[in-house]
């Protein structure tokens, strides 16, 4: 059985998960006014990502016999000044999301939760490929400065990232 405390943080974190979707989607939005329809696949890629991280923590609460509670999700931004703008965010919200994740171990170390700790290890190595891959795009982002061919570049290569 989950513990009061270690159910309310992981309900907590399935509305944090859908609020990253919510961001990515939007994200997306805003490409695809700028014609960015690589940036934006991108972006979709990310914000399904996200419900999938959401899911497993709604199927980790359920498979501990758990209930879960689905809270309103906070509004998101819809404008950004420029696509690095956009990159920079995505890198200061996964870093915050990383520090939410580390708050969970800690929550599930302090309640003497083994299996919730094991399941969390998961997501914090997903961490630390989530903010690279953020911050990969942010360094490309910034080597192609004003250079809209270099833009085009990247738009063709992010268009062909896997995923469902
Ligand atoms: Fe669910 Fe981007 O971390």
């Amino acid at each position: 059985m989950l513990s009061e405390k270690m159910q309310a943080a992981l309900n907590k974190q399935i509305n944090a998960e859908l609020h990253s979707a919510y961001i990515y989607l939007s994200m997306a939005a805003y490409f695809e006014d700028k014609n960015l329809t690589g940036f934006a696949h991108w972006m979709r890629v990310q914000a399904k990502e996200e419900l999938g991280h959401a899911m497993k923590f709604f199927d980790f609460i359920v498979e501990r016999r758990g209930r879960v509670w689905l809270e309103p999700v906070a509004a998101v931004p819809t404008e950004w000044a420029s696509p690095l703008a956009v990159f920079e965010n995505a890198l200061a919200h996964e870093q915050k999301v990383t520090g939410l994740i580390h708050g969970l171990v800690n929550l599930a170390i302090e309640e003497r939760d083994h299996a919730a700790n094991s399941f969390l290890q998961w997501f914090v190595d997903e961490q630390v490929e989530e903010e690279a891959s953020a911050d990969a795009i942010v360094q490309q982002l910034k080597l192609a400065g004003d250079s809209g061919v270099a833009l085009l570049m990247l738009d063709r290569e992010l268009g062909a990232r896997q995923g469902d």
